[in-house]
C-alpha cells in the first residue's frame, strides 16, 4: 500500500491550513467546489435537515445521490492545481465538520507503469479509498497529472491494456458513489483535451486554473515581499512587469513569480545586499514566463 502513494495525510491538518492562507484567489475557487458538493458529501445532513423541516425523507433526496463525487482540476503549469488539491480537501473536512484522510496516489509508480500494471494500480489506489472512508470521515483520493491513466481511449495508439485501465478507472468512479459521499476523487490535468470523454462527463465540476491576473499578480507580490516598503506604484509595475502584455501575451505564472523571480532576486541581493525595487526589476527582465503546455 505504502508503496503506490506518495503521500498520506489526516484531515483537519492546520500545516495545509496555514499554506492555505497564501494561495491567492482560494477562497473563490473553493467556494464553487463546495456549493457543488456539499449536498453530496452531506447526505447524513441531507436526511436530518429533510425530517426537521419536512418531517419525511424527500424523494429529491435521492436524485442528488446521481452526482459522481469527482472533481477535475484543469490548468496550465504552475496555475496551482497540485498545491490547492489538499487546501480544498482541508477545507471541505472543517466545512462539513467531519475528518478526512488524503491519498495522493504516486506519479513515482505510474511512470514506472508496464502497459497492464496500470489497472492494477488504480485498483488498489481505490480498495484503498474504501478502507479509509468511514462514517465520520471521508476519504480523498488525489490523481495529480491524470493524463497519465485517464488519457481518451479515442487515440488510436493506445494498447489494449491502457484501454482497459481506463475503462477500470471510469468503474471505479462509478462504483464510489455507493459510498454516499464518504469518498471523492480528485484529478488533475494540464491537458484536459487528453482526458477521456466519459471522465469528463462524470466529473460534478471541472475547475479551471489561470496564470494570475493583474490584480492577483500585484498580491503574490505584496504578500510574498512583506517587510520591505515597496510603494503602490512600484508594486503595481512589478504586476505590469509580469503581464502578458510585456510578455508576447504570456504572462508569468504563479509558480513562475514564487519559485524562480523571487528566489532568484533574493539570491542576487543575498549575503551582503539589501532586497530591493531595482533588483526585482532586472531579475524579471532576465526570467521568461514558462511556455503554455499544448
Ligand atoms: N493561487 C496561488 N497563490 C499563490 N501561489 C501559488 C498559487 N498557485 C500556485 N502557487 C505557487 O506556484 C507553485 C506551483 O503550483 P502547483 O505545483 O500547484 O502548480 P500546478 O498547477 O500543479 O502545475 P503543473 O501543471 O506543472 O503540475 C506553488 O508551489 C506555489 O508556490
Ligand atoms: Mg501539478
Amino acid at each position: 500500500m505504502a508503496t503506490i502513494f506518495d503521500n498520506t495525510l489526516e484531515l483537519p491538518n492546520s500545516e495545509i491550513q496555514e499554506r492555505t492562507k497564501s494561495l491567492i484567489g482560494f477562497e473563490s475557487k473553493f467556494s464553487r467546489i463546495y456549493t457543488n458538493l456539499k449536498l453530496l458529501l452531506d447526505q447524513d445532513g441531507l436526511n436530518e435537515w429533510s425530517k426537521k423541516f419536512h418531517q419525511t425523507k424527500l424523494p429529491i433526496i435521492n436524485q442528488l445521490k446521481d452526482k459522481y463525487p469527482l472533481i477535475i482540476l484543469a490548468g496550465d503549469a504552475g496555475t496551482g492545481k497540485t498545491v490547492s488539491a489538499e487546501s480544498i480537501a482541508d477545507k471541505m473536512t472543517r466545512e462539513l465538520k467531519k475528518e478526512g484522510f488524503f491519498l495522493k496516489l504516486s506519479t513515482r509508480v505510474r511512470g514506472e507503469g508496464l502497459h497492464g500494471q496500470m489497472g492494477n494500480l488504480v485498483n488498489d489506489a481505490f480498495a484503498e479509498l474504501k478502507i479509509q472512508a468511514g462514517k465520520r470521515r471521508i476519504a480523498f483520493l488525489f490523481i495529480d497529472e491524470a493524463d497519465a491513466i485517464a488519457t481518451t481511449r479515442s487515440t488510436m495508439q493506445m494498447h489494449q491494456e491502457e484501454k482497459a485501465s481506463v475503462n477500470t478507472l471510469i468503474q471505479k468512479i462509478d462504483e464510489i458513489r455507493e459510498l454516499h459521499g464518504r469518498a471523492v476523487v480528485f484529478m488533475s490535468t494540464n491537458r484536459l483535451h487528453f482526458i477521456d470523454e466519459a471522465i469528463i462527463r462524470r466529473a460534478s465540476i471541472v475547475l479551471e486554473f489561470e496564470r494570475p491576473n493583474k490584480k492577483e499578480r500585484k498580491e503574490l507580490f505584496s504578500q510574498s515581499l512583506k517587510g520591505i516598503e515597496f510603494s503602490e506604484e512600484q508594486l503595481d509595475n512589478l504586476a505590469d512587469l509580469t503581464s502578458p502584455e510585456k510578455n508576447s501575451n504570456l504572462g508569468h505564472s504563479f509558480s513562475d513569480i514564487r519559485l524562480k523571480i523571487l528566489p532568484e532576486a533574493v539570491a542576487k541581493a543575498f549575503p551582503d545586499k539589501s532586497l530591493t525595487y531595482e533588483i526585482l526589476v532586472e531579475t524579471i527582465s532576465s526570467i521568461k514566463p514558462s511556455p503554455k503546455i499544448k
